[in-house]
Formats: structure tokens, C-alpha cells, sequence
């Protein structure tokens, strides 16, 4: 692939042009929310394809052949950067829409112990797990936090990915919460892809709380969510809802305080046991995230709904467990799904998405379109930010990713090897040659 560069370009404008397999994953007929059902096979596949993208934004897409006629583009095409795919597979950037980015240091310990035999949550039960990383970020100065985030998110567009979600969750004091949304916001406004901030206050009891929760709730409920939404630090609020962390009980009461504050819902649910999701839908949660475990009663409720059932196998794979979430089941269902890493030091350290989209490929039976669709439009869902993210058609976000591979069923077939070679972040070129 090679890029004719001819900077600054005057029009701030790009031309990619000799795409083998361009992607659009564009709208389906009909079809006005997430994508469910066989819509998610649908990812409108041009070949030779070209696209122009001007000041961030998609303004055509359609075959090089005919981009090149455009009398419009004849005139203009000194004056735009033009990059030769050479035949290789350009998607929309990956949104991934569940990441825990703000944290100090791996947990080896952890990753041995269970090697050895102990469970996630027996590991969290003796002193590891979640609490054990709330120290470092708790004593971690603002900007050292957002030097980890900024990296991470680096990592993150050298695998393709030009949106991603940032819940904060390792601190569990208000000044340490707020300190790791402001992390995210000081390295969302160095990178040039888009970030989407949630607070995630609720993702243990801290151990000083062990015991009264409630007083915990209280806390997230009076001081975090009020806070982060007057300083809009954050779109979203989680909670993890699942046993050895918040009940159903205090989960709503949290939506509700999230609810009056101005600030959006998801949820960590059905990762470790079920827990039955009516109660909540009243709150419109923009996602459940991990559902390893839910009922047949919930996936008929779901598949009415716009809320997203985001999948996260690399947590499962990590954890080396033998299930994975039933993909199959909530698609042919009817309910929507998206794939993201869930990146964090303890269940699931990768950023990569094609790692996500193996996965969800090799272990829950998804086929690679279905893979690409849940992780690039179903994704810019779950953050509700489907307007502008998740696909390449006019009027879009510049958010684009090249492979360098022939056919896109190669993205999650190389599982471990990355061959993304080019990310385009909000118009902005960041190439890894
Ligand atoms: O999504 N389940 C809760 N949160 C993370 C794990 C966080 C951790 O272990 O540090 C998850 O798997
Ligand atoms: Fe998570």
C-alpha cells in the first residue's frame, strides 16, 4: 500500500482508491436499529472500491473506476492525499465498546494462580482480583494514569479500532474515580480517534465497605454519578451486577440515580450466575455486556429491544473457561450483538479486536461476517453513537481500517498476528510503516 502524500493538503481531504474488498456495512433496507438476525451478515462488500473522505468526513464510496471519472475529483486530485489499497481490505475502524483502560499494573499473581487451578472469583475472594488493583491507580498521579490510557488507545488504532468505550473502576473512591475519567479525557483529547467515557464506581464494594454496601451505593449514587455528569466526565454509568459484587437491588437503585443525573445505562451482567434483566429494562440499558448466563424469557425480551447484548469471549478465553456466551442462540433470536475486547488486567488484557472476532469465530460459532458487523456497527450501537460511527457510508466519521489481506475472512482466521496496516481515525492517517 502506498500513500502519495502531498501535505498539507489543502482540501484536509483523502482518496483511497485499489481497495480488494471494501466493507461498508452500510444500512440494511428497513432496517433503523441494531443490526439482529441475518441483517448482521450483511456487511456490503465492493470490490475495487474507493472512498473520499473530506474535513473527518465520508463523502463517497463506491468503485475506483468510477470515483476516478468524478469530474469534480478530475479537477481536485492534485490537491488530495490519495492512498493506493493495492488490493487490500478496508472496513469501518472497529468500535469497541467495552474497555477498562485505566489501571496500573498487570496481575501476574492472578494469572499464575489460576494456572494452577483457583477461580476468578476465588482468587477475588483471597485478596486478588478487582481490589487488589485499586491501590496503584488510587495512589497514581492524574497524568501517569493518562500516559497508560494514551498507550492503550495507541495499541488499540494499531489493531483497527477507531472508537472505543473507557470505564474508569480501579479507583472506588470518588476522588480516585474522578481522577481516572479525567485520565480519559486528557488522552482522549491527544488521540484522534473518538472515546466514550463511562463511569464505573460500581464495579466492587471496596474492602473498607465490606459489609455495608449500602453506604458504598450511596456513595456512587450522591457523589460519583452527580459529579461525573456535571462535569461531564462520562456518558455512561455501570454497574457489575452479579454475585461477590452489587445485587439486582442496588443496580437499579444506581440506574436510577444515573437515570436522574442525565447519564446513560449498561451493565456487567450474566458474566459469573443469571440475573433476570426485566427489572432493569424500564432504565433502557444501551447494553448488557458478558451474558454468558441469561434465560430463554430474557433473549425473547431482548430481541424486541434496541439493548445490546455485547460479548466479550476474550474474557473467557483468559479466564480459560470451557462455555463461551451463546452467540448463536441470541442471534438467531433475534437479539442484537456486538464483540468487544473488554480489556483489563484481570479477565481479559488484549486490545485487540480481531483477537474478539477469532474468538467469536472459532468459540461461539459466529461466522467472520457476523464478526465484522458486531464489532464495528453493532458496536458504535452499544455506545449509541451509531449516527456517525460503525460504518462507511456519506455523511459518516473518517473512521476506517486496511488489512493487509486479500479477503476479510483472513481478519480473524491469522488468530495473534496483526495485519491491520493502516488506521484512518476522524480523517487523521496513523499508518504502522
Ligand atoms: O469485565 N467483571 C467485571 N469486570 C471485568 C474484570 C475486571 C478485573 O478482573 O479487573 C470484566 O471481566
Ligand atoms: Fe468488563
Amino acid at each position: 500500500m502506498t500513500a502519495t502524500k502531498r501535505q498539507p493538503s489543502p482540501l484536509n481531504s483523502l482518496l483511497l482508491v485499489n481497495i480488494g474488498q471494501l466493507l461498508t456495512v452500510s444500512s440494511v433496507a428497513g432496517n433503523h436499529g441494531p443490526r439482529r438476525g441475518s441483517d448482521l451478515t450483511q456487511i456490503g462488500i465492493i470490490e475495487d472500491g474507493a472512498i473520499l473522505c473530506l474535513g473527518g468526513k465520508i463523502v463517497s464510496v463506491g468503485r475506483t473506476k468510477n470515483a476516478l471519472r468524478d469530474p469534480w475529483l478530475k479537477k481536485n486530485r492534485k490537491k488530495i492525499t490519495e492512498i493506493d489499497c493495492a488490493g487490500e481490505v478496508v472496513l469501518p475502524g472497529f468500535v469497541d465498546s467495552h474497555t477498562h483502560p485505566v489501571f496500573v499494573s498487570p496481575r501476574l499473581v492472578d494469572f499464575e494462580k489460576r494456572i494452577e487451578g483457583a477461580s476468578y472469583e476465588e482468587i477475588a475472594t483471597a485478596g486478588g482480583g478487582i481490589r487488589s488493583s485499586l491501590e496503584g491507580v488510587r495512589k497514581a498521579r492524574k497524568g501517569s494514569l493518562a500516559g497508560k490510557v494514551m498507550a492503550v488507545l495507541l495499541e488499540m488504532a494499531a489493531h483497527g479500532t477507531t472508537t472505543a468505550e473507557a470505564k474508569s473502576g480501579y479507583g472506588l473512591t470518588t476522588e480516585s474515580e474522578l481522577k481516572s475519567l479525567e485520565a480519559i479525557r486528557e488522552a482522549a483529547s491527544r488521540w484522534p480517534g473518538t472515546v466514550v467515557a463511562t463511569l464505573l464506581g460500581a464495579h466492587v464494594v471496596p474492602k473498607e465497605f465490606q459489609g455495608c454496601s449500602q453506604k458504598y451505593v450511596e456513595i456512587v449514587c450522591k457523589e460519583m454519578i452527580p459529579e461525573a455528569a456535571k462535569r461531564k466526565l462520562a456518558q455512561f454509568a455501570d454497574v457489575f451486577c452479579d454475585k461477590g459484587a452489587f445485587t439486582p437491588e442496588e443496580t437499579e437503585q444506581i440506574f436510577a440515580a444515573a437515570e436522574e443525573h442525565g447519564l446513560r445505562v449498561r451493565a456487567h451482567m450474566g458474566q459469573l450466575s443469571e440475573t433476570h434483566l426485566s427489572p432493569f429494562l424500564r432504565f433502557n440499558p444501551a447494553s448488557f455486556d458478558h451474558m454468558d448466563h441469561v434465560s430463554d424469557d430474557d433473549i425473547a425480551q431482548l430481541a424486541k429491544r434496541d439493548t445490546v447484548a455485547t460479548l466479550v469471549p476474550g474474557a473467557n478465553y483468559f479466564l480459560g473457561l470451557k462455555e463461551y456466551p451463546n452467540a448463536r442462540k441470541l442471534i438467531d433470536a433475534g437479539v442484537p450483538v456486538a464483540l468487544a475486547t473488554d480489556y483489563n488486567p484481570g479477565t481479559s488484557p488484549t486490545m485487540s479486536m480481531p483477537m474478539a472476532m477469532s474468538l467469536a469465530c472459532t468459540h461461539m460459532k459466529m461466522s467472520p461476517a457476523e464478526a465484522v458487523a458486531a464489532a464495528t456497527i453493532n458496536g458504535a450501537w452499544a455506545l449509541r453513537v451509531a449516527d456517525r460511527k460503525g460504518s462507511i457510508e456519506p455523511g459518516k466519521d473518517a473512521d476506517l481500517a486496511v488489512f493487509a489481506v486479500k479477503d476479510y475472512r483472513e481478519i480473524p482466521y491469522w488468530f495473534g498476528a496483526n495485519h491491520c496496516s493502516m488506521t484512518i481515525l476522524n480523517g487523521v492517517v496513523a499508518s504502522r510503516d
